[in-house]
């Protein structure tokens, strides 16, 4: 039992494995092309919604803001994402394959990272594209509003928004959502724009109109092109000499706020690594797919460096502050309608209906490649085989794609974008760290195979830095994220244990069992219990603060402190000698095969 935890697939099998003419795609794609959908998964909701949030802070989670040195966390993130983009480039040459990292995993740290990959990929894609359907929403319903089409409030955002509003500023709260139904005395709201979205393009995808690369390079021409437009409105609102002035003082909460802000716009990046996942698509991509990767990180971070300055000369600190606290996360059209002159409209206008078009992009690239990862799974025995399926008349994996849709439509219409953004760069952040460590151990491996790409000085410098600074930036997210993080890992291990491991086409080679052993069933559910517990102890209240919740009867939270904590000590306790039993099972039966 536990046989081959870390068994590696061979580089050569993963490539002759799509080799064949039945899988060959058509290659298509050139070096420009490849840029242009990096682009396309990249400007999105970052840019459009993250920034309001992290240059103002939020001080109802205790996390400063950047206010003006906005501009400098984003070069901070460039130069983190910079690190991983080249670890990227140099795994995407060698092994040009769709599966991204996940497949890369596979080949440098064996299965039971990959499968951690795969399923914190999940976190990237599917919870990345919460927080894109939610800030479309919210842009979607800015348009209809600027143009005259009432539409809901309380069908345009979630609960917990709602409750921290009135909590703030009860007057708005009852002028926005004083008409929401009311059932057994709490108001309905939930975001049903979120929802539509995901589930419009759900059915898109099923039919299987599948992103032309021309489709794309239009998208990324209007998100470009709407971006300097609102630098060149906002510059003829407001004169440089005001714009210079409000960037002063520069960092008025301390570095603190500057590495807190660019722990978040960190989201605004995400999206350069999906260009791995064309590799089978692309002309030539030992060279094409390293000038898509670094090319689309260098083009993005330059105009998020300009729209940063310019955001921030809008609008001084302290009454950014106050803003941002209404919620709003429309943050380029909420800095546009505080500065023009009154009546006037129609720029943030064209500046919401550039940035829907541009989460439509992102929602897409994200909502297409979900499925490919299941697919991709799926294939290795990691999950069902009828997550491969693919639908007999549309061709598309209508399967996986449904199952992503109804995941992300559904969260969608209930979750806090705050929250899933930073769940979004956390998950992200770790694959990141993955696959920085992966270079490495892939140069120590296998020295001799063809990189036609490498990162530059040596195996260990940039890698390790990209390591190190992804850890840096997933220090300074939001703490509570923790707890859903590692719950997500933990509830991904269970499921390992309980069906993965021996499924797994790899494992079968090796004689695992067929079915799941007593001990791994007992371990996979104390993991189940124990993601439970972590999902349920209140978040916001800190580490110490959760085991005093839960041995103080008087304490607000003491009932969901408890609960959780109960879980997570049951949980913790069963999965521990579940292992044990497992391993001693192992030892007693193996007779000296390597793990
Ligand atoms: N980078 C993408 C966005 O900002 C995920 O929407």
């Amino acid at each position: 039992m536990l046989r081959g935890l870390f068994r590696t697939k061979n580089l050569d099998d993963i490539l002759a494995a799509v080799a064949g003419p039945q899988f060959a795609l058509k290659r298509t794609l050139g070096a420009f092309n490849v840029t242009l959908i990096g682009i396309g998964a990249i400007i999105g909701a970052g840019i459009f919604a993250t920034v309001g949030s992290a240059a103002a802070g939020d001080s109802s989670v205790g996390r400063p803001g950047a206010g003006p040195s906005l501009m400098l966390s984003f070069v901070i993130t460039a130069v983190v994402c910079g690190f991983t983009a080249l670890c990227y480039a140099e795994l995407a040459s060698m092994v040009p394959i769709s599966g991204s990292a996940y497949t890369y995993s596979y080949a440098t740290m064996g299965e039971l990272i990959a499968w951690i990959i795969g399923w914190d990929l999940i976190i990237e894609y599917a919870i990345g594209n919460v927080a894109v359907a939610i800030s479309w929403a919210e842009y979607f319903h800015k348009l209809l509003l600027n143009l005259g089409i009432p539409f809901p409030h309380w069908l345009a955002a979630d609960y917990r928004s709602a409750m921290l509003l009135s909590a703030e500023a009860p007057a708005e709260y009852a002028q926005l959502f004083g008409s929401a139904p009311v059932l057994f005395g709490t108001p309905i709201i939930f975001n049903l724009l979120a929802f539509g979205i995901v589930a419009l393009l759900t059915i898109v995808l099923v039919w299987g109109i599948r992103e032309s690369a021309n489709f794309n390079a239009g998208m990324v021409l209007i998100k470009v092109l709407v971006l300097l437009f609102f630098v060149g409105v906002a510059l003829y609102f407001v004169p440089t000499s005001q714009m210079a002035s409000n960037w002063r003082p520069f960092q008025p909460q301390g570095w603190g706020g500057t590495f807190a802000g660019a722990a978040l716009v960190f989201f605004a990046y995400i999206g350069f690594d999906a260009v791995s996942t064309v590799a089978e698509e692309t002309k030539n991509p030992a060279r094409d797919l390293p000038i898509g990767i670094i090319g689309s990180l260098i083009i993005c971070t330059i105009f998020y460096i300009v729209v940063a300055a310019v955001f921030t000369g809008l609008i001084p600190f302290p009454e950014l502050q106050k803003v941002s606290s209404s919620g709003q996360a429309e943050a380029l059209t909420m800095a546009l309608d505080y500065v023009a002159p009154p009546g006037i409209t129609w720029p943030q206008t064209i500046v919401a209906f550039g940035s829907v078009v541009a989460h439509t992009a992102v929602l897409l690239v994200f909502q297409l490649g979900q499925p490919r990862i299941f697919m991709s799974m799926a294939r290795d025995g990691l999950l069902p085989s009828w997550f491969a399926s693919v639908h007999p008349r549309f061709k598309t994996p209508h399967v996986t794609t449904i199952l992503t849709g109804i995941f992300v439509g559904g969260i969608a219409a209930f979750a806090n974008i705050e929250s899933m953004l930073n769940l979004t760069n956390i998950g992200t952040l770790f694959a990141f760290l993955l696959v920085c460590i992966g270079i490495p151990i892939l140069r120590h491996k296998d020295p001799d195979r063809t990189r036609p790409f490498r990162v530059p000085f040596g195996a260990y410098l940039m890698p390790l830095l990209g390591a190190a600074s992804c850890i840096f930036l997933m220090y300074y997210l939001a703490a509570d994220t923790w707890w859903r993080f590692i719950g997500w890992l933990v509830l991904g291990l269970s499921i390992y244990l309980a069906y993965g491991y021996t499924r797994s086409a790899i494992g079968m080679k090796m004689g695992r069992p067929s079915r799941t052993p007593t001990p791994l069933k007992i371990a996979a559910f104390g993991f189940f219990a124990l993601a439970v517990g972590l999902f349920t102890v209140p978040h916001h209240i800190g580490f110490v603060g959760v085991f005093d919740a839960a041995s103080t009867a008087a304490d607000i939270n003491h009932n969901r402190a408890l609960f959780g904590v109960a879980f997570i000590v049951i949980g913790l306790l069963l999965g521990i000698i579940g292992l044990v039993m497992a391993k001693s099972s192992q030892a007693s039966s193996d007779t000296g095969q390597n793990g």
